[in-house]
């Protein structure tokens, strides 16, 4: 949530700034603002609105500053004004700072601000995180030391860049909770919330870590923690390339990780499915095998998509490795008294690996003793770091704010980690040798559902008017239901919700009339005859179904009012292929009602606050 940028070296910064605030503002987009040195004082243009407009105002301006700060906003503390866009200036006007997170006890330490005379002209966190290292500047004189000094003193989140119109040639940054990224150049550092803004200028980086700081200057960067004890970095090669953060000629970042998908399956399995062995090779996973071998119980958990993806989990390592499974939202586990005993193996399950719940579910976990292992996208983000044990996704940068490519990768090393727990217990390799193989079918099969987006977005065009949508599902493609509401009302601002289609008729029957549609999944499995069902009933209430099923069912096109088709693949596989006409479905209703997907309304990438 909330991009940040910053540049020191030998280029003009304004472009690049400019340039890196376009590349992150997926992770928030109410206001962007940036600052840079000019003549003796700062330079500061801000507005809540795009980058591009932020852009336009720039325009024509000569602002030659080889150094420079800038911002794309995710309000947290005051709505989306100008005043409360970032950079925020401390009293004097010449430090500015951009920040990530929220300071918790921000109102006690404006409050003893104040009374020492600082007025505020912002509703928000980082305004008084800025006039408070600027009050300790004045006292002490010293630009790093105020930092420090300030950041043991605030309590709660930040990841941030200071800028001093006093010290042009230095830029600080620090991390706590909320990531900060140090890409190295030669005779020069970017400093980003993410890696998206870095990659195009150079593939070597370092990540700061929790209450950590980075004095970078053009001729070296200094790395200590905030109470100055020296740190070293360790640089990374940054693995992904510039193409992989384009749209490459789709209108849209949501439709091309949409279309990326059969890639992205298959790059998940790479090298992991053994299939003529029907085994699962998962080198991140070695150093806990015995841990996995003896665990007794499994805690799947994330927030939002991802903890959709460890609902289909739970059903696949439940029927494969025989292991209970649970599965908690992590925003809940993090404050419950969970029962936990060394035997458990709680994983933790994030695309951005930045999620603070999650992240805070992480430590709760460690802290009580359990192995925690990850299943993320980012690599060396928080999550990835702080887990024992975990395999990554591989799915490449996911810009769209809803998460979809991420999904069915998740949902791939998912059915791995099934298949791996299974082989160490009960399951035969015949068994995994025929699960794998279809797996590697996926992949056809979901580019043959992707050939089908005319026809769903014809579906999509008699229904974007509709106010509500039902998402029906059973068993494992129960989650898909939840997944596929989730898709519709983040882009779409249409109430959609899910439930396992028998609930049905405990309740949300009620609402079913000739302007409900239903999005009823209904792949052949063992449950097929109980979804007909299910569809009859709707329909004799005069509501409107559209059906996921296999190809050339005769029976469910007789009673649905349309049918989406999807190869036929194992009916413990299907989730990984019905979830993909419910992401073209929500993302076509959305485009037929004018709305931003790749920036839908409040929401905002990797949610890096409680
Ligand atoms: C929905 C969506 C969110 C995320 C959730 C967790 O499309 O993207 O629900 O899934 O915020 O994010 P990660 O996976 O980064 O932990």
């Amino acid at each position: 949530m909330c991009g940040i940028v910053g540049y020191i070296g030998h280029r003009t910064a304004l472009p690049l700034l400019l340039n890196g605030l376009k590349r992150l503002e997926y992770r928030g987009y109410d206001s962007a603002g940036i600052a840079l040195p000019h003549g003796e004082g700062l330079y500061i243009v801000k507005h809540a609105g795009t980058v591009a407009q932020l852009e336009s105002m720039l325009n024509g301006l000569d602002l030659p500053a080889t150094v420079g700060i800038g911002h794309t906003r995710w309000a947290t503390h005051g709505e989306p004004i100008d005043r409360n866009a970032h950079p925020h200036t401390d009293a004097s006007g010449r430090l500015a700072i951009v920040h990530n997170g929220i300071i918790e006890n921000y109102a006690t330490l404006k409050a003893k601000l104040q009374e020492d005379g600082y007025a505020f002209r912002s509703d928000t966190d980082t305004e008084v995180l800025a006039v408070f290292i600027g009050a300790l500047y004045e006292q002490y004189g010293d630009i790093e030391l105020a930092v420090r000094t300030a950041l043991s003193e605030v309590q709660g989140t930040f990841g941030l860049v200071v800028l001093s119109a006093d010290h042009p040639d230095i830029l600080i940054a620090a991390r706590r909770g909320s990531p900060i990224v140090i890409g190295v150049g030669n005779g020069e550092y970017i400093v980003a919330s993410d890696a998206t803004a870095i990659v195009e200028y150079t593939r070597s980086v370092f990540y700061l870590t929790d209450d950590e700081l980075a004095i970078l200057t053009r001729s070296g960067c200094q790395t200590k923690t905030i109470d100055d004890i020296p740190t070293s970095a360790e640089l990374l090669e940054l693995e992904f390339d510039l193409e992989r953060i384009e749209k490459g000629g789709y209108p849209h970042f949501m439709l091309k990780e949409i279309h990326e998908q059969p890639e992205t399956f298959r790059d998940a399995c790479r090298g992991r499915l053994l299939a003529h062995e029907g085994n699962i090779k998962l080198g991140g996973l070695r150093s806990v095998e015995q841990t996995l071998r003896r665990a007794n119980r499994l805690i799947l958990t994330g927030c939002g998509t991802s903890w959709h993806a460890a609902l289909v989990g739970e059903y696949w390592i439940e029927e494969l490795a025989r292991l209970p499974v649970e599965v908690e939202y992590a925003s809940e586990f993090r404050y419950r008294n969970p029962v936990l005993s060394p035997d458990d193996v709680v994983v933790a399950i994030s695309q951005s690996g930045e999620t603070a719940d999650t992240l805070a579910a992480v430590r709760e976990a460690q802290m009580r003793g359990a192995t925690v292992l990850g299943i993320v996208n980012v690599v060396g983000s928080s999550i990835a770091r702080e887990t024992h044990a975990g395999v990554y996704i591989h799915a490449g940068p996911e810009i769209g704010v809803a998460s979809t490519k991420a999904f069915t990768s998740q949902l791939a090393i998912l059915m791995l980690l099934a298949l791996y727990l299974g082989r160490m217990r009960h399951l035969s390799a015949t068994q995994a040798q025929e699960i794998a193989a279809e797996m590697l079918r996926l992949p056809d099969k979901i580019q043959t559902i992707l050939s089908r987006g005319d026809f769903i977005q014809d579906i999509a065009r008699s229904y974007a008017h509709a106010t509500n949508f039902l998402y029906l599902g059973r068993g494992v493609n129960f989650p898909i239901a939840l997944e596929g509401a989730l898709k519709m009302k983040e882009i779409s601002y249409i109430h959609a919700e899910g439930y396992p289609a028998a609930e049905m008729k405990h309740g949300p029957i009620a609402l079913i009339d000739e302007n409900m549609p239903a999005v009823v999944i209904a792949p052949r499995d063992e449950l097929y005859e109980k979804v007909l069902a299910n569809i009859e009933e709707i329909r004799a209430r005069r509501g409107k179904v559209i059906a996921i099923a296999d190809e050339n069912d005769p029976d469910i096109a007789a009673v649905a009012n349309h049918v989406i088709p999807i190869p036929r693949t194992l009916p413990l596989l299907t989730p990984v292929l019905t979830v993909i006409p419910l992401q073209l479905l929500a993302y076509y209703t959305a485009i037929e009602r004018g709305c931003n997907v790749d920036m839908p309304r409040n929401l905002a990438k990797s949610v890096t606050v409680e």
